[in-house]
């Protein structure tokens, strides 16, 4: 899926040799500002490395359409926007931006029990709460319907419970539909319980 060979960002990153495989759950752990969100942002191409060579699918991304490998490759960053409207429309604007058709009620209130938001569509966005923004633009992400998900600290404005339960849907939804999920996590438990492969960045680099 992904591989990456000396690889170089600024002085931020450097990753000699690193695979990340096609339809397993990877986690990436490391203390802040260790170089996990500039490893996903190097996967999407919203940044590029300076030397070195990144390898999806057996080819290099540098040759890969941008926006062509971002609809196969898709980002949640770690501060979704959330646009104003209500439920629905936050749903759907994904699939606007991405050129996608719309898709029905039932659809979408199916993508809102993966995430476990307990809204209705018609309910205004300004009105949800931190850890069910977050969760909202989780639902749009998967409604692109992706390859790759790369998601930068999914959970991280939710309790315990609401994590373990997020998770294990994401997680289910991926293996059920054969998807790559890449995440950067803040919890060693959530990484150790839930994934298939773990890398460890310190200091930007990868600890084997
Ligand atoms: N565009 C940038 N220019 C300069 N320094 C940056 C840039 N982006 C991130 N950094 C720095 O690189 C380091 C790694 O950042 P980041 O990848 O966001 O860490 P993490 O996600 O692990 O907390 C931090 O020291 C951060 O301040
Ligand atoms: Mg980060």
């Amino acid at each position: 899926m992904f591989s990456l060979k000396n690889v170089k960002y600024k002085h931020i990153l450097q990753i000699d040799d690193l695979v990340i495989e096609d339809c397993k759950v990877t986690c990436i752990v490391g203390e802040s500002g260790s170089g996990k969100t500039t490893l996903i942002r190097l996967l999407n191409k919203l940044i590029s490395c300076d030397s070195g060579e990144i390898i999806y699918n057996d080819h290099d991304l540098n040759t890969i359409d941008s926006v062509r490998l971002r609809r196969a490759v898709v980002m949640l960053p770690q501060t979704p926007a959330i646009f104003p409207g209500n439920v629905k429309d936050n749903l759907l604007i994904g699939l606007k931006f991405a050129e996608k058709p719309p898709v029905d009620n039932d659809k979408l209130r199916q993508i809102l029990k993966i995430v476990n938001l307990n809204k209705e569509l018609h309910d205004e966005s300004d009105n949800l709460s931190g850890g069910e923004k977050q969760r909202l633009a989780l639902g749009r992400v998967i409604l692109l319907d992706p390859d790759v998900f790369l998601l930068d600290e999914p959970s991280s404005s939710l309790d315990e419970e609401t994590e373990r339960i997020i998770i294990e849907k994401l997680i289910a939804y991926t293996k059920d539909t054969n998807k790559t999920l890449i995440m950067v996590t803040h919890s060693k438990k959530i990484a150790q319980t839930y994934s298939d492969n773990i890398i460890q960045i310190r200091q930007g680099r990868v600890l084997n």
